[in-house]
């Protein structure tokens, strides 16, 4: 195994880490770390679980995750093998302190191996019901005392509305200062929304630009192909508002709004990012219709085959009015931003996988060239694609070759995979690292959940005594229901189509014969 003789001791304690996420995600984002040199030369994973089984049967079963998601791919016997001697097994029941006061004696056992004092992460990968007991019986049992030394990782969903966040994160506080709760949004571990401030306040260029006078508005997209898999049972009590917008869409909104942070603190740009979330107007609830759109969808067509209707999914109710589909008209009341429309949507069983976010830059204040110039002039944009294409692309005018002057619309293109050589890590390595560095940054602090959900309620509380009337309204894989055309459209707005980055663009297209009327331009084949 690589290792890294600079990074403290580290013993890494999984509840629930016989389920799904450390299977899929939090062992192969482990093993990939392991593999750049990033994890400690003491270190020790300890995954907790009800079910009786062996060490070696549970390394067996990760080894398997590990070969079907590690960005790497398939693990050699061998490599697998260094790296699986860190893995423990601790039976125990969470409820019961005793599975506590065991966790403590192996790790005491641990440092006592080490010969030094370990920094300890207790990585919630359970049910969230479970979040405040857990964290309670770490406290009973002295495994929270160190403030420096202990973290607690938590994922979304970070409470169901309002009161259950603000109950959850009491709770939480009770045992843990603000400072050792790690709340995770996988979105922020993403290499592209990083990028987001690197691209916006690494650059003097855009900064200027980047408000009200130049952007006429913005949209921000986050496209699922996919259905609800087998998460129906989850997802039809959730909803796309709790499952997507309250978390990832709100974060990208705050990295796209906020003002320049003064320094790279976590706290300090987590202030900017909860200063945007105090900005947005508030909906008010007998406004939620104007405001925003909720959809479901039916049975469709994707990538040429048919799929079944929400309603049809394993899990979901037949009769469920859980929204799969969200789009929402948002303001940022401030400086910067003031009447300039903010819109996001998210679906699941969409067109396409496409995240992405796209400027709209204003038309030009006076048009000097002539009108048949720029028959085909389409305003600026500038899009910033996070999955699965990942890069930035810059839309803007140029004037075509040729005699006479004709404007066409051109693009600029940053690929990540062209540039950098490499695939983009996944989100969780980013995220389990910056656990380790103590770095609070790519995390969500108790108000910004609180907030977030602030701003949502009046949507959910309409929608519970309204229930839709033309559920499903969206066939799959299409753009969602058409109501998410109009928000835009009584602005003379619309939503971008998804902006090619891989693929080659259509070949240019030639010159024809300039005439008298200005020339006409034929797309070559
Ligand atoms: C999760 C949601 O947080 O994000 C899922 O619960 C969704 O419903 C997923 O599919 C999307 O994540 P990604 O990284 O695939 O875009």
């Amino acid at each position: 195994m690589n290792i890294n003789d600079k990074l403290e001791s580290t013993v890494f304690a999984i509840f629930g880490g016989t389920g799904d996420l450390a299977w899929r995600k939090l062992m192969p984002a482990l093993f990939d770390l392991s593999r750049d040199r990033s994890l400690p030369v003491n270190f020790a994973i300890i995954v907790l679980g009800r079910s009786k089984i062996t060490d070696d049967k549970l390394r067996y079963h990760l080894h398997e995750g590990v070969n079907q998601f590690s960005r790497r791919g398939m693990v050699q016997g061998e490599e697998w093998n260094q790296f699986a001697r860190h893995i423990h097994y601790l039976q125990g029941d969470y409820q019961e302190l005793q599975t506590y006061s065991t966790l403590a004696d192996q790790c005491t056992k641990l440092e006592m191996e080490w010969g030094v004092k370990a920094q300890r992460i207790y990585y919630l990968a359970t049910p969230p019901s479970m979040f405040g007991e857990i964290s309670d019986c770490l406290g009973k049992a002295g495994l929270a005392d160190d403030r420096e030394q202990t973290r607690i990782v938590i994922e979304k969903p970070i409470g169901y509305d309002l009161s259950s966040a603000i109950a959850l994160n009491s709770k939480l506080a009770e045992t843990f200062d603000e400072s050792q709760v790690f709340r995770i949004d996988h979105y922020l571990g993403k290499e592209t929304v990083q990028n987001i401030l690197a691209f916006r306040f690494a650059n003097p260029l855009f900064e200027p630009i980047w408000n009200r006078r130049y952007v006429e508005y913005v949209t921000i997209t986050v496209a699922e192909e996919v259905g609800v898999k087998n998460r129906g049972g989850y997802y039809d009590g959730a909803g796309a508002l709790r499952d997507m917008v309250q978390n990832h869409l709100m974060q990208l909104l705050c990295l796209v709004a906020m003002e320049p942070m003064v320094s790279f603190d976590a706290d300090e740009i987590r202030n900017k990012k909860v200063d945007v979330l105090h900005a947005v107007r508030p909906i008010h609830y007998d406004a939620v219709h104007q405001s925003v759109v909720r959809g479901q969808y039916g049975k469709g067509w994707i990538g040429g085959k048919e799929v079944c209707g929400y309603h049809g999914e394993n899990g979901v109710a037949p009769d469920s009015q859980t929204e799969t589909f969200v789009a929402l008209k948002l303001f940022v009341d401030n400086w910067r931003w003031q009447d300039v429309p903010f819109y996001l949507r998210t679906g699941k069983r969409l067109t396409r996988q496409v995240s992405e976010v796209v400027i709209h830059f204003r038309a030009v204040p006076h048009q000097s060239f002539p009108p048949e110039a720029s028959l085909d002039w389409k305003s600026s944009r500038l899009v910033m694609s996070i999955q699965p294409d990942e890069g930035i692309v810059l839309r803007f005018q140029a004037k075509h070759p040729g005699s006479k002057i004709h404007l066409r619309t051109v693009e600029m293109k940053f690929n990540y995979q062209e540039t950098f050589a490499c695939r983009s890590p996944d989100a969780y390595e980013a995220l389990l690292w910056d656990v380790m560095k103590n770095d609070a940054t790519l995390f969500m602090r108790a108000d910004q959940i609180e907030a977030a959900w602030r701003l949502l309620m009046p949507v959910l509380e309409m929608w519970e005594v309204a229930s839709p009337s033309d559920f499903p309204n969206y066939a799959a894989g299409t753009w969602g229901p058409e109501g998410a055309q109009g928000l835009l459209a009584q602005n003379g707005h619309s939503w971008p189509l998804p902006t090619e980055l891989v693929h080659p663009a259509e070949p240019a297209c030639e010159v024809h014969d300039l005439g008298e009327d200005g020339g006409v331009l034929k797309e070559g084949k």
